[in-house]
């Protein structure tokens, strides 16, 4: 089974803009993630992800990197970074930085100078092109809206930018800019930090000539998703900065590649393939999307068949070969309660049966900040109170082409990374407690009930029972090292499934909707064998395991012994 720390660790994502201001303008920072450390502690968590806190001039919340060594200003300084992480280190905790490797923001100072001039010495750390017929070199389309090019009218060339114009692609066939890079992630080590979150890293190869994407309809743009993900030279240069640098240091690395299923992912993470530990699969954040093709915002039911087949392939394929990330929100996803479970009457039990259902995975599990007290999506009336650079490119994109309003706002609601960036909400003061000022986008009004206060104090809150979570998966290796098999696959309500680890084995029902499904015991277990480790209801008095009426959302994680001695 291979045991490493970080697959018996449980990972925390903070999105430091909206976790906690400490000095009241608006804006969460390091010294507020700081005065929440004994509140991340209880918890029981062991690695903090922190989303990047480098300089920016924040297009995309500091997804756009002004200098790399450096710390945005609105978050703090160098100073707090080093205290933040000895104050975490003396908790046990570790840290895991959020790096941008694909692009740097347009305010790098190496983009400044690529622009200046078609011979400066850094034209070549990103990626210019001539235009074409009088347009952009190619016809693929950015993730935020667009063409991936820009024309810049100073040397009337077009840079590539895969995602906001304000991103502009680094250029990995320039061995300068990949010394450079390693020379940076190196700097953060030596720092003493414990891993790497890879941010969009398997973009940073494209399609050699940056061939046009297959087009029918003409000159339009096209998601061309294939031209620049996942590409084999990606392998190349991650095994390179592995074995330069990564190997030397004991940390844990994930990379956000989505675009795959488990036999490529192994590429990445496959044992001795000396990439890295984990990658972030996508393929069940498409579940509720039209087609992968149509983009996210063409939103249908997702159907508890497909999660069983998607989760159920990642868990058999990686198993014993590589190893799973297990996450149903971060940053740029909807509230996995209001998605996956149903935050209108069932919030609480529903949020508990999710976290059963990632904490029971083998893999390691993803907490975003909030989804421990089951915070809910957004849906602002209007645009103008919407931040990311995303939705608000949507939004412009989808009017130009004269779609009504309403329809566009009910996708925004739907899927608008917003959702997941309002403040935590910490108490229910005003701006529940994120900020003694005006935040810098609004909290959500539901903050007098769903806060970490309330949820700290009361011992059925979704937090504890988090806390419960993990606390078990430190005592039971077979949460973390089990081999999974699912049951019932064709069961359209309960998901159940088995985790084995010689002679201990865990049963996980969970009923993922609100009918009242019977769930019956597979007749080689025997009820008296049961132990029961966790769930989200009281168990009825006297009732029958072999013929188990679950409630709505109920989640049961039974342990037992295979061979009795
Ligand atoms: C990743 C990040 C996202 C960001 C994008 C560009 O997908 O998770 O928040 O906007 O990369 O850096
Ligand atoms: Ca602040």
């Amino acid at each position: 089974m291979n045991p490493k720390w970080w697959k018996e660790s449980v990972v925390y994502q903070i999105y430091p803009i909206s976790f906690m201001d400490s000095n009241g303008d608006g804006i969460g920072d390091l010294r507020g993630i700081m005065s929440k450390l004994d509140y991340l502690q209880n918890l029981g968590i062991d690695v903090i992800w922190v989303c990047p806190i480098y300089k920016s001039p924040n297009h995309d919340n500091g997804y756009d990197i002004s200098d790399y060594c450096d710390i945005m200003k609105e978050f703090g300084t160098m100073d707090d970074f080093d205290r933040l992480l000895q104050e975490m280190h003396l908790r046990g905790m570790k840290l895991m930085m959020d790096l941008v490797l694909n692009h740097t923001s347009h305010e790098h100072p190496w983009f400044i100078e690529s622009r200046s001039s078609k011979d400066n010495p850094k034209r070549d750390y990103y990626i210019w092109r001539k235009g074409k017929n009088g347009g952009p070199p190619n016809n693929w389309e950015s993730y935020f809206s667009g063409s991936v090019w820009e024309l810049d009218p100073q040397t009337d060339e077009y840079y590539l930018h895969l995602y906001s114009k304000f991103q502009p692609d680094l250029n990995w066939d320039n061995p300068v800019v990949i010394d450079k890079l390693h020379e940076m992630v190196q700097w953060w080590l030596k720092k003493g930090i414990d891993g790497f979150r890879f941010d969009a890293v398997a973009h940073i190869v494209k399609t050699e000539g940056f061939p046009d994407a297959l087009n029918p309809g003409g000159t339009q743009t096209v998601r061309a998703y294939d031209m620049f993900s996942n590409l084999a030279n990606v392998h190349t240069l991650l095994q390179n900065l592995h074995d330069q640098v990564l190997y030397f240091y004991d940390i844990m690395t994930v990379g956000e590649t989505s675009g795959l299923g488990p036999e490529q992912a192994l590429d990445y993470v496959g044992d001795g393939r000396r990439e890295l530990n984990m990658t972030f699969q996508f393929e069940h954040m498409f579940l509720d999307a039209a087609s992968a093709g149509s983009g996210k915002w063409d939103v249908v039911p997702w159907s508890l068949l497909e999660l069983k087949k998607i989760i159920s392939n990642w868990q058999t394929v990686l198993h014993n070969r590589g190893w799973n990330a297990n996450y149903l929100c971060n940053h740029d996803q909807p509230r996995s309660v209001s998605r996956f479970g149903n935050d209108l009457f069932y919030r609480i039990p529903s949020a508990k049966m999710l976290a059963t259902f990632t904490h029971m995975l083998e893999g390691t599990p993803y907490i975003y900040q909030g989804e421990e007290i089951g915070m809910t999506n957004i849906a602002f009336d209007s645009i103008d109170d919407y931040r990311d650079v995303e939705t608000l490119n949507y939004y412009e994109e989808k009017r130009s082409k004269g779609l009504p309003e309403a329809e566009i706002m009910g996708a925004i609601h739907k899927k608008s990374r917003d959702n997941a960036r309002t403040p935590m909400q910490w108490d229910d003061g005003d701006e529940g407690g994120f900020t003694t000022g005006v935040p810098w986008i609004k909290v959500n009004s539901n903050y007098m009930e769903i806060n970490a206060a309330n949820a700290v104090k009361d011992p059925d809150s979704i937090y504890n029972y988090y806390k419960k979570l993990i606390e078990l998966r430190k005592k039971h290796k077979v949460i973390v090292y089990g081999d999974y098999k699912l049951l019932l696959p064709e069961d359209t309500e309960i998901y159940v499934y088995t985790r084995t680890l010689e002679d201990q084995q865990l049963l996980v029902i969970l009923n993922f909707f609100e009918r009242e499904p019977v769930f019956e015991l597979p007749p080689e277990i025997t009820p008296g064998t049961l132990e029961l480790l966790i769930s989200n209801y009281t168990p009825q008095k006297e009732e029958n395991l072999s013929y188990l009426k679950l409630r709505p959302y109920e989640a049961r994680v039974y342990l037992r012994r295979l061979y009795s001695v």
